[in-house]
């Protein structure tokens, strides 16, 4: 692939911070990461005045307002970070001729399909963060960007702290209670399997009009089941309690595994499964835990 000039938002988030990593092996093109200090994406005047100035041929966004339940009491923020942001920043790309490549999620679906979920399945969010990240991605597509992408992924982690295998691995080292959901399924996602796979991808990435493409490790599993994985890698054995999540602070969806198959032909890629990248996860971050 010729050299490009790719700006990566949001980096100092997981996937930011993941692909901040992988791109060390792709010296060719000139990389431009931002955190919210330096770029603050709903700042219009200044995302524009910026992607000018980088002369960007690429934008990967990574930024967005993450909290799904802080997202119920800060509608606003949420809001402007995961739509008009957003929308902000495909209006820069149309008229730039940027080509965008934008993450979302598997909460823009409500779980009530009993297998998993393809790009053009019914959206029908149930909480404030799933319909931001909607809104976010129908104001990209309506834009029809050339050779532009949204990737759906789902349950991240990362070597970054604020994630579920930190979450587990704290509580077990506090030796605090493991109240841990059972009937919420889905599939857990290494944040640096996403970040080679969108740099692998790009020179592949020839589409018309913006496409959705899932992407997410393989697999799936109950958040229970990915709790005990985390505690049996991290050599500890505790009791781990059921709760259902009915009584958690925000309703999720129930079954949000994606279907890989489309992603799997366009882009010829095979998904590592969902035990098998958290073990090497593990192994890499030994440190860290
Ligand atoms: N985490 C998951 O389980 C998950 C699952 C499915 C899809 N996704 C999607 O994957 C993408 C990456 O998620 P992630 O887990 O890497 O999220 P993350 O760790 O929360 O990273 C998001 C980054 O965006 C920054 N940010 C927030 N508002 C901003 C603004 N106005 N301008 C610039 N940056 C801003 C955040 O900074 P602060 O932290 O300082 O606010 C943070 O560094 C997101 O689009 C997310 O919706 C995530």
């Amino acid at each position: 692939m010729t050299s490009k000039r790719i700006l990566v938002t949001g980096s100092d988030g997981q996937l930011g911070n993941a692909i901040k990593s992988e791109s060390l092996q792709y010296n060719s093109h000139i990389f431009f990461f931002k955190n919210k200090n330096q770029l603050d994406i709903s700042n219009f005047s200044l995302l524009q005045n910026e992607i000018k100035k980088m002369k960007v041929d690429i934008i990967i966004n990574c930024a967005a307002y993450t909290n799904v339940a802080q997202a119920e009491k800060e509608k606003q923020t949420a809001n402007i970070v995961n739509n008009i942001a957003v929308e902000n920043i495909a209006k820069i790309c149309s008229k730039e001729n940027i080509q965008l490549i934008h993450i979302s999620t598997d909460f823009v679906f409500d779980g009530k399909k009993e297998s998993p979920y393809k790009e053009n399945d019914q959206t029908n969010p149930l909480n404030y963060y799933g319909f931001t990240k909607l809104e976010g991605e129908k104001r990209i597509l309506e834009k029809k960007l050339k050779s532009s992408i949204i990737i759906r992924t789902s349950w991240l982690y990362s070597k970054q702290k604020n994630n579920f295998v930190y979450k587990i691995i704290n509580k077990i080292k506090k030796n605090d209670r493991l109240n841990v959901v059972l009937d919420e399924f889905g599939s857990p996602t290494n944040s640096d399997n996403v970040a080679s796979f969108i740099l692998e991808i790009l020179p592949y990435i020839n589409n018309t009009k913006t496409e959705i493409y899932n992407f997410s490790n393989s697999g799936i599993c109950s958040r229970i089941e990915f709790a005990e994985e985390i505690m049996s890698l991290f050599g500890e054995s505790k009791v781990i309690e059921p709760i259902f999540s009915s009584s958690s602070d925000v309703i999720r969806p129930r079954f949000s595994a994606l279907d890989l198959s489309k992603t799997k032909i366009k882009f010829a890629v095979d998904m590592i499964d969902w035990k098998t990248s958290l073990k090497s996860f593990f192994k890499k971050n030994k440190n860290l835990c």
